[in-house]
């Protein structure tokens, strides 16, 4: 089923100079580019968008992690694209992640891990929504 997903190229990748080569692992592994925007989160931005993790004890450091420099907010479109975006990006913690993800890639740990993927579809759609009006979506 063909569907859609967002990702966002996370400070840490963005100041190193890794989009380009992420955004090609993307496209890679069969993912068109329905929109795409570099802005930089505001802290209010951000803990919205991390809400469900407001109670866990990294979420004030993700929340100065997101917020520290420009981000490239991707909306993403093909076959399981939900799940087919995270085996791309590879596990949380770089440390983990198998050969040839992003994450094992260009992740420095557990929270600097270079890449966001949505995690259901509810949540996709919340986050496309977050950052895209459908018009825009191309
Ligand atoms: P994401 O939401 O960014 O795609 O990552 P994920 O699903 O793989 O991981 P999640 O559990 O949703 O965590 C969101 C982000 O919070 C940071 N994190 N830090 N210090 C820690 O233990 C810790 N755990 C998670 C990471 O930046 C993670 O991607
Ligand atoms: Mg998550």
């Amino acid at each position: 089923m063909t569907q859609r997903t967002l990702s966002i190229i996370k400070p840490d990748a963005v100041a190193a100079g890794h989009a380009g080569e992420i955004l090609a692992m993307i496209e890679r592994a069969g993912f068109r580019v329905l929109g795409c925007r570099m802005l930089r989160l505001r802290k209010e931005q951000a803990r919205q968008f991390y809400a469900v993790h407001k109670d866990k004890p990294f979420y004030e450091s993700l929340v100065e992690f997101m917020t520290e420099g420009p981000v490239i907010v991707l909306a993403l479109e093909r076959e399981d694209a939900i799940s087919r975006l995270r085996e791309v990006m590879g596990a949380t913690n770089p440390a983990n992640a198998a050969d040839g993800t992003i994450r094992k890639r260009f992740g420095s740990n557990i929270e600097r891990n270079a890449v966001h993927g949505s995690d259901a579809p509810e949540t996709a759609r919340a986050e496309l929504a977050f950052f895209f009006c459908e018009a825009d979506l191309v």
